[in-house]
């Protein structure tokens, strides 16, 4: 009967007093938000730096989340500190401390929305100091450079190599700041060599640089213990940056910056004047997700299904697609793979979206150019599905060989 009188309200039947229920006669409605009509669907999507949020860990966040709502004091719901919950401020600098080397007191940290905001109040304050001239490593994070001149900052490419960035090059420039990504380089995947991080730290104490370190997905490493973070070894000369988007969830925007006494200060006045501070029980929360134990937890499990799926890439990428170059270490959520010669990369990245496979061109990370190749993040595919996919976009590149091709020599994958 509470199916009946349920379909009935929902419109699917029609039910008159004295005569036998009936399907409703409907008509079809449109969709309220209309599919993309020419769209190829989507089945593998190789979307790079996305971890899997489908194995968020929502009972233990559910508890941390709750221990928060049931413990902060009333007067902790008001705005809070300018560097934010002091709780969280304090486990961070053991976890940093023990996880990533990252020398910290609760103090020097300022907790944010994201490394994006942490760039964000970074900027603000290169240009309070007329240091405008930030150097952004080629290739990055595309958004690195758009966001600097956005800012109104000067943003000078450095080249990386396969030691990570070229520290020779950043002396020779005017650049006063510079953003690298050192653990693990986004996108190359390489990690800067222990010379070139001496190098760096010189350059910083030379002319009084300020090194933004960017520590996006060092949790990740796969064949050994990841090298610590560059500001252990200069904390007065970096200030660095994560968050939780690798580790649990984008979406949570849960990020901290950590900075030389000097500028937390000035750092944290930002953060206030331009958001009076991030939401205080997700914040606390976190911290008794930390404190708990759950987080460690949690990075050890992903790390074991990361691996995995990294395994499984690889030995895909060279099972069907012989003469593949890999880049990088066995790291992070993301693998750069440079064509087999003669292939072009736009002609790849399209026809494998024609057979429903979504992979993201190299070159749009750079400003130089760089070989023909692919960024795969394969956090949140599962090896089966990384199998099916790549086995697709090698039918894909073996289509298009002989298309746009630099190099005679054809591909046969
Ligand atoms: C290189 C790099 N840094 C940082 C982030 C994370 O930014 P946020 O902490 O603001 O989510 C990303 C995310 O894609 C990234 O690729």
């Amino acid at each position: 009967v509470d199916a009946y009188t349920q379909l009935a309200a929902e419109g699917y039947l029609s039910a008159r007093q004295g005569s036998a229920t009936r399907v409703a006669r409907i008509r079809p409605v449109p969709a309220s938000r209309p599919r993309a009509p020419a769209g190829h669907p989507v089945r593998f999507d190789f979307r790079p730096g996305v971890p899997d949020l489908g194995v968020f860990p929502r009972q233990a966040w559910l508890r941390s989340l709750s221990a928060a709502v049931r413990g902060v004091p009333a007067s902790q719901l008001l705005y809070g500190p300018a560097k934010g919950a002091g709780e969280l401020r304090e486990a961070l600098a053991g976890y940093l401390r023990r996880v990533r080397g990252v020398v910290a007191s609760a103090d020097d940290i300022v907790l944010c929305t994201g490394v994006a905001q942490a760039m964000h109040l970074l900027a603000a304050l290169l240009l309070e100091d007329r240091r405008p001239v930030l150097a952004v490593e080629d290739p990055s994070h595309f958004d690195v450079r758009e966001f600097a001149l956005r800012e109104g900052l000067r943003p000078l490419m450095v080249p990386v190599d396969e030691g990570g960035l070229d520290v020779g090059a950043l002396a020779r420039s005017e650049a006063t700041a510079v953003q690298v990504t050192p653990a693990h380089q986004f996108p190359m995947g390489v990690v800067m060599e222990p010379g070139r991080r001496g190098e760096l730290i010189a350059w910083a104490g030379r002319t009084g640089g300020l090194v933004i370190e960017d520590d996006y997905d060092a949790e990740f490493r796969y064949d050994r213990a990841p090298v610590g973070a560059v500001q252990g070894l200069a904390p007065e000369h970096v200030v660095y940056l994560s968050s939780v988007s690798k580790t649990l969830a984008p979406g949570l925007r849960l990020g901290w910056l950590v900075a030389p006494p000097r500028l937390a200060e000035r750092l944290a006045a930002l953060k206030r004047r331009n958001d009076l501070g991030s939401p205080v029980l997700d914040q606390v929360a976190l911290a008794h997700y930390l404190e708990s134990g759950g987080y460690d937890r949690h990075v050890r499990r992903m790390r074991l299904l990361y691996r995995r799926r990294r395994d499984a890439l690889v030995a895909a990428l060279r099972a069907s697609l012989p003469g593949v170059r890999l880049h990088g270490v066995a790291a992070g959520i993301h693998l750069v793979v440079e064509l087999p010669p003669g292939l072009d990369e736009n002609a790849v990245v399209t026809a494998a979206l024609r057979r429903s496979v979504r992979v993201y061109g190299l070159s749009r990370y750079g400003e130089r150019r760089l070989p023909p190749g692919l960024v795969l993040g394969y956090a949140s595919l599962a090896p089966s599905a990384i199998e099916e996919g790549v086995a697709l976009l090698a039918a894909a590149a073996g289509a298009t060989a002989g298309v746009g091709r630099a190099d005679p020599a054809p591909h046969r994958p």
